[in-house]
């Protein structure tokens, strides 16, 4: 398994790359891999000779700084998760200097008011952070097409408007969330959670699912009252947010029209872990 960690060593990956004409996808992730980036992966596979998968905590996406520090950080185990693929699959494992040079700091970008819903109105200044480095990455890499997984489905739309913002000649495919068998959204962040907290996290997507089955049975509010009620309910895990929104333009659902998509979003915290879930309602 190749693992490169300067700027230089990619570039130069890529450009050798490229003189064969193979085409490159890539796979964005923060480290602590599992299943659900495996799937990503794999897709990716199908599509592409050759996969760069990068691991790189990025700090100007946090709003939290005990969330970053505590961020798991395995690149050891995570290049043993990935030795299976061989040669088809390498990581790109930069330090900060490599993306951002001498200046950690994000761009601030328009992404035309989907930023400042949900995880944007809880995490201020996120989607900066995340389309920065995306951007830094894309250039970098300069991929064919990056998959991401659609647990972080702002994030995906996020990252469909950034790519004409910068005008980058890559094309983004979402993948969909992959679960445990009981129901929880895999995410690196489980890496955290205690074995109670394990147990008690599949009561989020149980949640969303009761909302799928009854969606179109009553209001947007009412739905919400009855989210609230259940995690008040449940006092291990605490209710940040519950939205039902248009899939387009993540705007709130006031009243339901016909021929458009909507999903329910959810953020809930077990214990100080952050925990985000969403599902497709129609
Ligand atoms: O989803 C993530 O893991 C991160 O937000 C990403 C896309 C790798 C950017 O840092």
């Amino acid at each position: 398994m190749t693992i490169l960690y300067t700027r230089s060593e990619i570039e130069k990956k890529v450009s050798e790359k490229k003189q064969q004409n193979l085409s490159i996808g890539f796979v964005p992730t923060m480290g602590a891999l599992h299943e659900g980036h495996a799937s990503l992966i794999e897709l990716a596979l199908k599509k592409h000779p050759f996969i760069i998968v990068s691991v790189f905590v990025n700090p100007t996406q946090f709003n939290n700084a005990s969330d970053l520090e505590k961020y798991p950080r395995t690149l050891k185990e995570d290049t043993s998760f990935l030795s299976v693929y061989g040669s088809k699959v390498c990581i790109y494992a930069p330090s900060p200097k490599e993306i951002y040079g001498s200046k950690i700091i994000a761009k601030q970008y328009n992404f035309g008011g989907i930023e400042n819903v949900m995880e944007g109105t809880h995490r201020p200044g996120h989607f900066d952070g995340v389309g920065t480095v995306l951007n830094h990455l894309f250039r970098q890499i300069r991929p064919d097409e990056a998959f991401f997984g659609e647990k972080d489905f702002q994030q995906l739309q996020i990252v469909r408007r950034l790519v004409k913002i910068e005008k980058l000649p890559l094309s983004i495919t979402g993948c969909p969330i992959h679960r445990q068998e009981n129901g929880l959204a895999m995410s690196s962040r489980n890496a955290r959670l205690t074995q109670e907290q394990l147990e008690k996290a599949p009561f989020i997507y149980k949640t969303l699912l009761q909302v799928k089955n009854d969606f179109g049975t009553k209001s947007a509010l009412n739905h919400k009252k009855w989210v609230q009620a259940q995690f008040k309910k449940n006092p291990d895990l605490n209710l940040e947010y519950f939205e039902i929104s248009n899939i387009k333009n993540l705007s709130p659902l006031s009243r339901k029209r016909k021929h458009q998509k909507y999903r329910a979003f959810i953020a809930v915290y077990a214990g100080e872990i952050r925990l985000i879930d969403n599902i497709a309602l129609n």
